[in-house]
């Protein structure tokens, strides 16, 4: 069984043989239909477009999908092992991967961070769990660690921005929001732009680092493909020359569970906005976002308005690249 967790995971060939199929399908070449097959997706948060690409992308593959939300209207879920069920949690995930594997073909699973173990969150426990516990493959539909679907979406986005992103300086900034939000897109971003080949620049304030193993793993895909990538504290010198500006806010990772310190923290960089003063420092650079965003926090509503902004175009490939993927889980090469 071959999971969807971490675009890590998949070689080049595969993923781009994905993107080469979402771009068809975006042309509007037909699609493979599987009615026989059945699609469970599970939310233990809330979205929109992951949500919805997805429910949209089985009917266009002919595939019966549903969605599960534990807590609202389905049993609560416990995760850990050997733990006395005693609380408010009715199920263990271990049946329930177990009896979903049973009635679908394909299981997609959202399981945001609980904020309070980092070592617990970035192992992501409830998703690698129903990985382990099912006989069918799992898409991750976004962790604490990584949101492969964004991703792969955001890798495409790059091929029709630019053709060629090679060599394209493409900047992904931490921004000030009021809540900590999971790291997750913004693993998966780096991962696809160092694997596209691009001038890749990471810049957040020294308190928001991203996971180490992550920032490990972009570097070398970087050099594997000849591209480059610096990490820095500077967001405006970032922003100078860019040809992309990737806005994303995440959790500090050193005052992890103790959201008293991470407000303070947090609200000393409020100043970490996408202005359009700022992106007068790029070269006509283009604005992503993997939405939903807090206008005028996060990014000025100026330059989400403006005709570089690609925030609708990314949010639009999640449909296509969404179609990819179930078609690569419910048809196995
Ligand atoms: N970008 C994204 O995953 O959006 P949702 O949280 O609405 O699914």
């Amino acid at each position: 069984v071959k999971h969807f967790y971490d675009l890590a995971d998949w070689d080049d060939v595969s993923v781009l043989r994905m993107i080469g199929e979402a771009r068809a399908y975006k042309k509007g070449a037909p699609a493979p239909q599987f009615p026989r097959a059945t699609a469970v997706f599970v939310f233990l948060n809330p979205s929109l477009r992951t949500r919805v690409s997805l429910e949209v992308a089985c009917r266009r593959l002919g595939i019966q999908s549903l969605v599960v939300q534990p807590g609202a209207d389905a049993w609560r879920l416990e995760w850990r092992d050997g733990v006395e069920m005693s609380g408010e949690a009715q199920e263990h995930l271990e049946e329930a991967a177990g009896v979903l594997s049973r009635f679908a073909n394909v299981i997609g699973v959202r399981a945001f961070p609980g904020g309070r173990n980092l070592k617990e969150d970035l192992s992501d426990p409830i998703v690698t769990g129903f990985m382990r516990a099912s006989s069918v493959p799992v898409i991750n539909l976004e962790s604490a660690m990584f949101h492969p679907l964004q991703g792969l979406a955001d890798w495409m986005t790059l091929y029709e921005l630019f053709g060629e992103p090679e060599g394209k300086k493409v900047v992904l900034t931490w921004t000030y929001h009021p809540r900590a939000v999971p790291l997750a897109v913004s693993h998966s971003f780096l991962t696809a732009a160092a694997r596209a080949g691009c001038r890749l620049v990471l810049a957040h304030p020294p308190e928001f680092p991203l996971a180490e193993d992550v920032i490990r793993a972009v570097e070398r895909f970087s050099r594997e493909a000849k591209g480059s990538f610096e990490m820095t504290g500077d967001q405006e010198e970032a922003f100078s020359g860019a040809h992309l500006i990737y806005a994303k806010s995440w959790a500090s990772l050193l005052h992890y569970g103790d959201p008293e310190a991470e407000r303070e923290v947090r609200e000393r960089y409020r100043d970490w906005k996408v202005t359009a003063k700022k992106m007068e420092r790029t070269e006509r650079g283009y604005l992503m976002h993997c939405l939903p965003v807090r206008r005028n926090v996060e990014v000025d509503e100026e330059v989400l308005k403006s005709a570089n902004s690609a925030v609708l175009q990314q949010a639009e490939n999640r449909l296509w690249t969404a179609m990819a993927v179930l078609k690569r889980m419910v048809e196995p090469e």
